[in-house]
């Protein structure tokens, strides 16, 4: 064989791992991420019923990892930001990304816990910085949050 088809088929693979999402996939993200993360008001105890209501759930794999065995679980731990979306989306305003951004704002959260009842536990924070991943200038997935010095 030689040299040249084996560099076009490696580079061909390699434009594929590195392509950037489009943005029309980083939309679909962004709907997701606004689904369980984004709510406009929330009080601690409202945790079980909006899980519930927004279907949270995560995914839950068996032990032999194929994808048919694959099945929905609670998830044990969820974060509402408590703003409204393009309060949020302007964390990631100028970022093609994908790239791990912290919010210049602070935001007020509540954090939802598993209880062993099944039920969910929520606790308020005040001030929050938050750390998204930013991609084509949308938040897509929910990283942590830092307390503000406030
Ligand atoms: C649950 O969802 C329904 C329909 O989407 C909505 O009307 C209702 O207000 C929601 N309840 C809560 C507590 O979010
Ligand atoms: C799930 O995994 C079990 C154990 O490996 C297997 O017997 C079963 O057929 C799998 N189910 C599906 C839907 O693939
Ligand atoms: C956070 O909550 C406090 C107390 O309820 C409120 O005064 C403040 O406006 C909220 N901040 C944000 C960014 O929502
Ligand atoms: C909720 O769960 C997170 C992650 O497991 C943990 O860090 C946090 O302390 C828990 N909060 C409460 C109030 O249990």
């Amino acid at each position: 064989m030689s040299i040249f088809p084996v560099c076009l088929l490696v580079c061909l693979l390699l434009v594929q791992v590195v392509a950037p999402e489009t943005t029309e996939e980083s939309e679909k993200r962004f709907r997701e991420f606004v689904r369980q993360h984004i709510i406009e008001a929330m009080e601690p105890n409202d945790c079980t019923t909006v899980m519930a209501n927004r279907s949270i759930t995560k995914k839950v794999r068996t032990k032999d990892r194929t994808k048919t065995n694959e099945t929905k679980g609670p998830k044990k731990t969820n974060t509402f930001i408590i703003a409204n979306e393009n309060e949020v989306k302007a964390i990631c305003h100028g970022q093609t990304g994908p790239k791990k951004i912290r919010s210049a704002n602070k935001f007020n959260i509540t954090v939802c816990n598993l209880t062993d009842e099944g039920r969910y536990e929520g606790t308020k924070k005040y001030y929050q910085i938050i750390v998204v991943e930013c991609e084509n200038n949308l938040p897509v997935h929910f990283h942590d949050q830092i307390k503000g010095n406030e």
